[in-house]
């Protein structure tokens, strides 16, 4: 008999659920006010890191910095400064957990306690599997996914004491579905979203509703990391790649809307839901259609040529 109870109040949260997620896609939810909160954003020298801390500056939030490129990081601090708020930088390598534990442990005692958490950084290798150097590899695995353990393991505690924070996730549509010659992203994205979900999942089961995790999967971002990377010409209009700023303002609005997942554009859960419901076969036709299947072909072949001149950009 209790079962029946629970099954058909879970029905009626489903249903809720479901409601609500579409009632929202039309109306904006209310948006939380991060005024004074410490936000900690990582690869804030980068494309996407640079425009997530001007976001949170204009909402007033109060900024620490971490990039392994420190010019690109000051330059970040620069313009976020001329916002009108408190920011601090710090030069660390995510690939190296002590480095991170370290910092962290700098930034409680030189700033205080960090209430949002931006896990944004992120490589990929841009080399065929069989021609890449071992340690390429190793290095996306370690930035985009182990350190997600090690910066939660560094700021959950604190978040945890006071029932307040917010952990984000900058992951990629390439953490939910794949494509070629991107083992080592796809691998390292996969990675980071289970690690996400299971997260929530935690902070849930235990009760801490004041902690809020949001997962952003954007498709690709007109910021250089993927260039040369191309479907089919035809649908080149249809879906090209996302505007940074446009990318950002949407991660925002999932954010402050306190969202649990967003893919950018919604296009993209077309794939992702495909990817579960239809036969593998299925699947590659539609990727061959599109060109999806091998899109990331010009973009080896573009840091292969980058490689062989002696400037690729890693990252
Ligand atoms: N650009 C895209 O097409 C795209 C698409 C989907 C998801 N994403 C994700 O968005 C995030 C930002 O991407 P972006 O396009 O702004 O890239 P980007 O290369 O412009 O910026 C990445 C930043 O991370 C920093 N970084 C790299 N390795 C680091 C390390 N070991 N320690 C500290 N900092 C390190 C870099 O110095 C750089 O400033 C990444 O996680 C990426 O995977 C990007």
């Amino acid at each position: 008999m209790i079962v029946l109870v629970d099954l058909l109040l879970m029905l009626v949260d489903v249903t809720i659920s479901i409601l609500s997620a579409i009632v929202q896609t039309v109306i904006r939810p209310r948006l939380k006010c991060i005024d004074g909160e410490l936000c900690l954003i990582t690869g804030a020298g980068g494309a996407l890191g640079r425009l997530f801390a001007l976001e949170f500056a204009k909402e007033g939030a109060h900024l620490v910095l971490w990039d392994c490129n420190a010019d690109a990081n000051e330059h970040t601090a620069k313009l976020a400064r001329e916002l009108g708020v408190k920011v601090h930088t710090y030069t660390v390598d995510l690939a190296r957990r002590q480095n991170i534990y370290e910092t962290a442990e700098l930034v409680r005692r030189e700033v205080g306690d960090v209430t949002m958490v931006v896990n944004n950084a992120g490589v990929v290798a841009g080399r065929r599997l069989l021609d890449c150097p071992d340690e390429l590899l190793e290095r996306t695995l370690l930035v985009n996914c182990h350190a997600l353990f090690w910066m939660t393991k560094a700021f959950l505690p604190q978040m945890k004491a006071k029932n307040h924070g917010h952990m984000v996730t900058i992951a990629s549509v390439l953490g939910l579905f794949s494509t070629a010659c991107v083992e080592d992203y796809c691998a390292s994205k996969f990675g980071a979203v289970g690690f996400h979900e299971s997260l929530t999942h935690g902070l849930q089961a235990e009760g801490l509703d004041g902690i809020k995790t949001t997962l952003v999967c954007p498709y690709i971002v007109d910021t250089g990391m993927f260039a040369g990377c191309e479907i089919r010409k035809e649908l080149q209009g249809l879906i090209p790649p996302l505007d940074p700023l446009y990318t950002v303002q949407q991660s925002m609005n999932a954010i402050l809307g306190e969202q649990h997942m967003i893919c950018i554009p919604r296009l993209m859960y077309i794939p992702f839901v495909s990817r579960a419901l239809l036969p593998w076969e299925a699947n590659m036709a539609t990727y061959r259609f599109m060109g999806g299947d091998k899109c990331m072909m010009p973009f080896i072949k573009n840091m292969e040529q980058r490689t062989a001149n002696g400037h690729a950009k890693t990252s």
